[in-house]
């Protein structure tokens, strides 16, 4: 059965300030984690779901994402003539996902927001159902992140959002559901969303990661808001309250992923999803563990 939802956007206009001043010259999704710039992984996850509409939505200085995924015939043709076919492979595996993803780019454009790149592909995407995933998240799922989103959408056949566990007191950092019904095997129903909560008022304990599956419906709502932008208290254009306006009057579902789940969008989490995923690496990981096992170790001279 071809799959229910064959496209995704990926907002990546972001300036990565976070991330300053790592992220002056270095779009943010390039940044490397393991052997891959991060945004790749987010391509892996969506083509191995069986996305085939991917749009990229991005904005100036982000050419390097571009040049990533462009195929590079000449590069691979000489890697070949020399002998380094692992590397031409490599080389042109990455072009080959970027094939299979269909991936295609967009300049965004339209008030600040996280809701303006998502309005911004659906014009390409008709009455579709899209997902949405934010650049900043790596998974390691036996399924992938996107597939427990695509499955959460063919039971109910209504927007998801992605869940995580979150200690409580992170709930500044995040997206915090309203929960009406758990309905088993980590679907929700959900009331809403609050947007980053004292963790005194934080009504659950789960944070909405960057994933989406986003309907037609949603789309009209961010229309409506994009139309009075310029009434909203920031002057943008928010994701969360086109779900929210949505889910006052019609379903909205939680999915709790299973797998584990790496921020890179902040300087902290960054490290710490380079240092797991070096850690799994198969060559170098038994390389890091020796090295911080040793260097851990009490200096001699002192
Ligand atoms: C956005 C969403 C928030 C979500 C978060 C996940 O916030 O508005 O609901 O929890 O992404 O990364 P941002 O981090 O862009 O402020």
């Amino acid at each position: 059965m071809p799959p229910t939802i064959r496209r995704a956007v990926i907002p990546a206009a972001g300036l990565g300030s976070r991330l300053l001043p790592l992220t002056r010259a270095i779009p943010k999704e390039m940044l490397p984690v393991g052997d891959k710039p991060v945004i790749e992984h987010t391509v892996r996850e969506l083509v191995a779901s069986g996305i085939t509409d991917i749009t990229i939505v991005v904005s100036g200085g982000k050419g390097l994402i571009q040049d990533h995924f462009r195929p590079n015939p000449a590069l691979a043709d000489q890697l070949r003539a020399d002998g380094k076919t692992d590397y031409a492979d490599a080389v042109e595996e990455v072009a080959d996902l970027a094939r299979r993803g269909h991936i295609t780019y967009l300049d965004q454009h339209g008030p600040y927001g996280n809701g303006t790149p998502v309005l911004n592909a659906a014009r390409n995407f008709g009455d579709e159902p899209m997902l949405v995933l934010w650049p900043d998240d790596v998974f390691v799922a036996q399924t992938p992140r996107a597939q427990q989103l695509i499955s959460a959408y063919d039971k109910t056949g209504c927007p998801v959002l992605a869940l995580m566990p979150m200690a409580v007191e992170d709930s500044r950092r995040y997206g915090v559901p309203v929960i009406q019904e758990d309905l088993g095997n980590g679907l929700m129903r959900l009331n809403g969303l609050m947007e980053k909560p004292k963790p005194e008022d934080a009504p659950s304990q789960y944070a909405a990661i960057g994933g989406y599956v986003i309907t037609p419906g949603i789309i009209d709502e961010l229309r409506e808001q994009t139309a009075r932008w310029h009434e909203h208290r920031t002057g943008e254009v928010y994701l969360t309250d086109a779900i929210n306006a949505y889910a006052a009057q019609r379903a909205v579902y939680g999915q709790v992923i299973q797998g584990r789940w790496y921020d890179t969008g902040n300087p902290g989490d960054y490290l710490i999803a380079q240092f797991a995923s070096a850690l799994a690496h198969p060559e170098y990981g038994p390389l890091l563990r020796t090295f911080v096992a040793e260097h851990d170790a009490p200096d001699p001279a002192h």
